[in-house]
């Protein structure tokens, strides 16, 4: 079983990862998400995925999504934001590798952590 961490969980390449996680569940695990500006997506895939941390772009999103959360009865998920939250998705201490499919220079230090982090 390997543990992912997918930076760009909303968009089309993290949609695609999440696919291909769902149909090897012997095979794959989700540890953390960072998605963007479309909390929607991020809380239904807070709900599917259950991650140990979720990331959103800005700290109102964040908030928002915390309360969404709390009020679905869905616990044990820490919410982060921003650029520092992107990189606290990437180094998660239980991730085996990264997925980094953030657009743009949003996801660059993220992606350089987790090289560093020896995840990618
Ligand atoms: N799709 C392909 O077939 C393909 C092929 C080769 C290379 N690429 C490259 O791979 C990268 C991702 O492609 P994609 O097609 O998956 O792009 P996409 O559908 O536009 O998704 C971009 C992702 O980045 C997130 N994001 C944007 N700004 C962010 C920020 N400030 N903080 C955190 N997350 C942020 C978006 O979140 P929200 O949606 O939640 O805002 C979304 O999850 C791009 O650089 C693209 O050029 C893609």
């Amino acid at each position: 079983m390997k543990s992912i961490a997918i930076l760009g969980s909303t968009g089309s390449i993290g949609r695609s990862t999440l696919s291909v996680v769902e149909s090897f569940p012997d095979r794959f695990q989700v540890v953390s998400l960072a998605a963007g500006r479309n909390v929607d997506l991020a809380f239904e895939q807070a709900k599917r995925w259950r991650p140990r941390v979720l990331s959103v772009a800005l700290e109102s999103q964040a908030e928002n999504l915390k309360h969404r959360l709390k009020s679905a009865g869905i616990t044990g998920i820490e919410v982060v934001h921003g650029a520092g939250g992107t990189v606290t998705v990437a180094t998660h201490p239980e991730s085996d590798f990264v997925v980094s499919a953030i657009v743009g220079v949003a996801g660059l230090e993220a992606t350089y952590e987790a090289v560093k982090a020896g995840a990618l």
